[in-house]
């Protein structure tokens, strides 16, 4: 799946959103996340982020931490 990193936080820009054929981009409180199970790896929403904060998920900078996981949890919080 593709997910939502780091640049997001905070800037929330929400481009993404739109562009999302199956709607499984969703707003937490300070990022918006791409569901696991529900992201259908179109890639339609990757080029339109003005930040740059969505990747594959194999594509995420090691140095912005492990958002695969993060955007997980936050499915599984909730
Ligand atoms: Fe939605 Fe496609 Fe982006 Fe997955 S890759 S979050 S399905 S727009
Ligand atoms: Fe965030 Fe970029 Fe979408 S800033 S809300 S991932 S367009």
């Amino acid at each position: 799946a593709y997910v939502i990193a780091l640049p997001c936080v905070d800037v929330k820009d929400r481009s993404c959103v739109d562009e999302c054929p199956v709607d499984c981009i969703y707003e937490g409180r300070r990022a918006l996340y791409i569901h696991p199970d529900e992201c259908v790896d179109c890639g339609a929403c990757e080029p339109v982020c003005p930040v740059e904060a969505i990747r594959f998920e194999d594509d995420v900078p090691a140095e912005w931490g492990d958002h695969t996981a993060s955007n997980a949890d936050f499915f599984a919080a909730v």
